[in-house]
């Protein structure tokens, strides 16, 4: 695919930012467009440190149709798009819900509405498996009935989903929608990791700012489900083995592959873990005993939720490499790295 340009909206995030070394190093073109909300450019630098390419960016809120239009009309040969511009704080979503239904559709829409305007080929969309909602069981495949959102974030995913399906049928724009579960981990290189502006949630950040001293304690929501030792289970990618995904799907749909307007392809590791044994992994990685309490589960927390890649390893040819050690070695090594900083 050399030379084929990639616009990757949310690009100095952190899947964004991960995915553009892949692209990178597979031959493509990127421009990066992302306002910054939740992440800063020194990713940038870092992907310029380990590729020794600087990408074009722009920094621009994507609901702006009048400035994301500017982006296009630069790049009138942009030929893929990954959109990943988001918001993703569950939590902040049942608290504004409005701000989370404006900024992640709003800014859906602008970006499909101009790919398929200038002609875009493949348009790839960070799904989530949170558009599953409460399973029943596991592992899920693509074909498991989706369950009510557990909050508005979760609704924007499956709103977002729909209005790709409704806006590419007749078009010469082909879309994949991947459904993420449990992203974590960082670059190998050391240089690029997880650096939101918002406080992280999510159970391995927590876990090393915990190690690190930023926070005193963590907790575990529950050590009562009906699992294995009682916390809840989840299926843990690494950042790096989520990015190739991206890569076989854009090949999916420039080598002609995909026969249909709209594929959807689950991208997880398909091994559920459960909270404590994330813990004994990080444990185990870094030599340290970390200070967590059990407490109360928290609301809307599904007991377990893996997933079947079945479908993602036989049509892309995607493979998970990296596992639950190799996540908490990477994510440890980044953490101190900013610590350093
Ligand atoms: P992130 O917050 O690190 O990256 C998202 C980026 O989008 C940020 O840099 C933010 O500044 C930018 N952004 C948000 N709104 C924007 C707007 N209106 N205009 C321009 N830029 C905007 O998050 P991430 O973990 O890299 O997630 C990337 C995508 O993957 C998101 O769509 C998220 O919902 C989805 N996803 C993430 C996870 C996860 O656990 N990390 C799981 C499933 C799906
Ligand atoms: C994992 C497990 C917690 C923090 C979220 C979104 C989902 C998707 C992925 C975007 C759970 C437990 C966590 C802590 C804990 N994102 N935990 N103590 O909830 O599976 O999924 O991220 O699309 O939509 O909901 O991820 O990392 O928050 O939690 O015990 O301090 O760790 O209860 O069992 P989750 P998570």
């Amino acid at each position: 695919m050399q030379g084929k340009k990639i616009l990757v909206t949310g690009g100095t995030g952190y899947i964004g930012s991960h995915t553009i070394i892949e692209l990178i190093t597979q031959g493509y073109s990127v421009v990066c467009v992302d306002n910054c909300i939740n992440s800063d450019k020194s990713s940038l630098m870092s992907i310029h440190q380990i590729t020794g390419v600087s990408v074009p960016f722009f920094q621009v809120d994507l609901c702006d149709s009048y400035e994301t239009k500017k982006i296009f009309t630069a790049h009138p040969d942009i030929s893929g798009v990954i959109h990943f511009a988001a918001l993703k704080a569950v939590g902040e979503s049942v608290e504004k819900p409005i701000l989370y239904f404006r900024n992640n559709l709003d800014a859906l829409i602008n970006v499909l509405d101009l790919s398929i305007q200038n002609g875009v080929k493949a348009f790839i969309f960070s799904s989530s498996c949170t558009v599953y909602g409460e399973v029943l069981k596991s592992p899920v495949d693509e074909n498991t009935p989706l369950q009510a959102a557990e909050s508005p974030y979760g609704r924007t995913k499956q709103i977002g989903e729909q209005i790709i399906e409704d806006s590419v049928k007749n078009e010469m724009t082909q879309s994949i929608l991947l459904r993420y579960f449990n992203p974590a981990g960082a670059h190998p290189s050391g240089l690029l990791g997880e650096s939101p502006i918002n406080q992280p949630q999510n159970l391995v950040p927590v876990i090393t700012e915990t190690a690190i001293g930023k926070r005193d304690t963590m907790t575990v929501f529950g050590n009562d489900y009906e699992t294995k030792d009682g916390s809840c289970i989840r299926d843990y990618i690494h950042v790096c083995d989520l990015a190739r995904a991206h890569i076989l799907a854009l090949s999916y749909i420039f080598n002609g592959r995909q026969k249909v307007p709209v594929e959807i392809f689950n991208v997880g590791i398909g091994n559920g873990l459960t909270v404590l044994e994330v813990i004994k992994a990080f444990e185990k990685e870094s030599g340290l005993r970390l200070k967590y309490k059990v407490g109360p589960r928290r609301p809307g927390d599904v007991v377990a939720i893996y997933s079947d890649h079945a479908k993602a390893s036989k049509e892309l040819g995607w493979y998970p490499q990296y596992n639950v050690n190799d996540i908490m070695r990477t994510a440890w090594a980044w953490e101190q790295k900013r610590q350093q900083r």
